[in-house]
């Protein structure tokens, strides 16, 4: 069986290798089930807190025939997870508010992959001098931005400007892209608006720095 994956879900399966995955959130469950058809995780403890998004990744497992090393857990973020279950997880499509309190409450100590729907850089802040970043890269995917994030037990402290757009490690064109068009809209905002401080003018002068350092002119 193939499972059709958006450029989102195959960055993220690309980036899964592991003994036991734990997919917080699994929803549709093409993460939990596409790492256990590519050998991508031996076994999978698919986690969500809603009964009715397991249903369809149970589903998915058995209509891929890999339902004997799929364990579908209804739960809140890694409370159903036992200390040292899964040496993998990854949380996906979820905000980074929400993702921050489900690490704060976790008990895992394992590899982490992080891709916040929104609110990136409240993820990064929560991250920043806990975690070591391994990779924090943009990804293109339906006409909007995402970050991915790797991450591991050890601390490093993003800059100002990573904060709000990543690391972009490893490199890639999505990444200046990205803040190509980010620039485009910040000004658009504070220039409009004629604001001269808050957050949204900070996070403007430091899309105008990484511009002018990655030389992206202001016509994109
Ligand atoms: C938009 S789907 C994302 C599905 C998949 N991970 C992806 O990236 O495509 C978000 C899922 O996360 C679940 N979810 C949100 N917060 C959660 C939490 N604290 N614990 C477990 N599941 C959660 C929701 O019920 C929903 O099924």
């Amino acid at each position: 069986m193939r499972l059709r994956l958006d450029p989102r879900l195959r960055a993220v399966l690309n980036e899964i290798r592991c003994y036991t995955l734990a997919d917080i959130g699994c929803d549709h469950g093409r993460i939990a089930v596409g790492a256990l058809l590519e050998g991508r995780a031996e076994k999978v403890l698919a986690i969500d807190k809603s009964a009715a998004s397991l249903h369809k990744c149970k589903l998915l497992g058995e209509e891929a025939g890999v339902q004997d090393r799929l364990d579908c857990r209804t739960g809140d973020g890694f409370e159903p997870v036992k200390e040292g279950e899964a040496d993998f997880a990854v949380i996906a499509g979820i905000g980074g508010r929400e993702i921050v309190h489900i690490l704060e409450k976790a008990n895992y100590r394992g590899k982490l992959l992080l891709l916040p729907h929104q609110d990136s850089h409240e993820l990064r802040r929560f991250l920043s001098g806990r975690y070591h970043i391994m990779k924090d890269f943009v990804i293109s995917c339906g006409g909007k931005y995402y970050c991915l994030i790797v991450a591991s037990q050890g601390g490093y402290n993003y800059s100002e400007a990573e904060i709000y757009f990543g690391r972009n490690l490893p490199q890639s064109d999505d990444y200046l892209n990205m803040l190509a068009a980010e620039r485009v809209k910040l000004s658009k905002i504070v220039c409009g608006n004629h604001l001269t401080e808050g957050e949204i003018v900070q996070k403007w002068k430091e899309a105008e720095k990484l511009c002018q350092k990655y030389g992206i002119s202001s016509n994109g």
